[in-house]
């Protein structure tokens, strides 16, 4: 009888920023959101040749070789493995498809070598893992992958804590242009050398809209977490990470009857939010398309990492 050798299945959502990036690298709070495009990985055991990583795309192979290489250090493993992703999700869009591996890889590989990681584990190793390929991150979007919900975090996470909260018509605007998160980081830190005083005041403003904010979401009052969203935009711009593209797809969507909305990650491209009152989120979607928006279809307060049937 040929025995089927064990194979595992391992997911994690992706995420969005709602408020305080950047901010939150240099120790300050943010609130990010898992969303319900998930990325999955799995892995089985091989017992000839070295290990084996099929990942259509490029980036996501670094951070699970990084992982899978961390992991057999850690917990002093010689076995070969095969991993495989497979994505709803483009790494294109900056909604942490490398997060959101890397945390599934450490998962799948918990269960395959009955190690038995907490969330707590994974999100340390997981982050160590971001740290050593990018060297920079706040470890947010490592927290949303793992964890899922609405989080309140602070860097490296000292606070990572979930919220009981909801996020009704959230539209997001895709730019159409990559960004790099890394470069924005450094820009953000060589201003922050240049002119520590005014940078600061920045992220402390920033800091307040994310407390409050907590405050608005647990309280549903979404025109005033839209209203915060709109001065966190406008940091932000201070902060000179937004584009003309995603300051134009903010405008329409205000225009067009949003509560609020600002750029999410790290600026320069990627994503827009907007946040909606139900009754105008169809127009705001349409407005945003128009613009020249690439709408994504995703939902907030997704499930954090999990077993998957396959
Ligand atoms: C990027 O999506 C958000 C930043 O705050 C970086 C980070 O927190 O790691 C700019």
């Amino acid at each position: 009888m040929k025995i089927k050798s064990k194979t595992i299945t391992a997911s994690s959502p992706g995420k969005l920023m709602l408020l305080g990036e950047h901010a939150v690298v240099f120790g300050f709070p943010c609130l990010v959101t898992a969303v319900d495009s998930r990325l999955k990985v799995t892995a089985s055991k091989i017992t000839v040749g070295p290990d084996r990583f099929q990942t259509p795309q490029v980036k996501e192979c670094r951070f699970i070789q990084k992982a899978v290489q961390f992991f057999k250090q850690k917990y002093q493993i010689n076995q070969s493995v095969c991993l495989t992703t497979q994505s709803d999700f483009s790494a294109r869009v900056g909604l942490g498809s490398s997060s959101a591996v890397t945390v599934a890889t450490f998962l799948a590989l918990s269960y395959l070598f009955g190690q038995n990681l907490s969330r707590r584990t994974i999100f340390d190793l997981s982050y160590q893992v971001t740290l050593a390929i990018q060297k920079v991150g706040s470890g947010f979007d490592i927290a949303a992958a793992t964890y899922g919900g609405i989080l309140y975090y602070v860097t490296g996470g000292q606070v990572i804590k979930p919220l009981k909260a909801e996020l009704p018509s959230l539209i997001i605007g895709y730019s159409g242009i990559k960004a790099d998160t890394p470069s924005l980081i450094k820009k953000v830190q060589a201003d922050y050398q240049k002119n520590p005083q005014k940078v600061k005041k920045i992220f402390q403003d920033i800091s307040c809209l994310v407390d409050l904010g907590k405050e608005m979401l647990l309280k549903k009052n979404y025109p005033r977490f839209g209203w915060l969203m709109n001065q966190n935009h406008l940091l932000l711009q201070k902060l000179g990470v937004s584009s003309p593209k995603l300051d134009f797809l903010v405008k329409t969507a205000l225009q067009s009857g949003a509560y609020g909305a600002k750029l999410s990650g790290a600026g320069g491209g990627d994503c827009m939010i907007a946040l909606c009152p139900q009754a105008k989120s169809q127009a705001v979607a349409e407005a945003i398309q128009k613009a020249g928006g690439e709408l994504i279809a995703v939902l907030p307060n997704a499930e954090g990492v999990r077993l998957e049937d396959r």
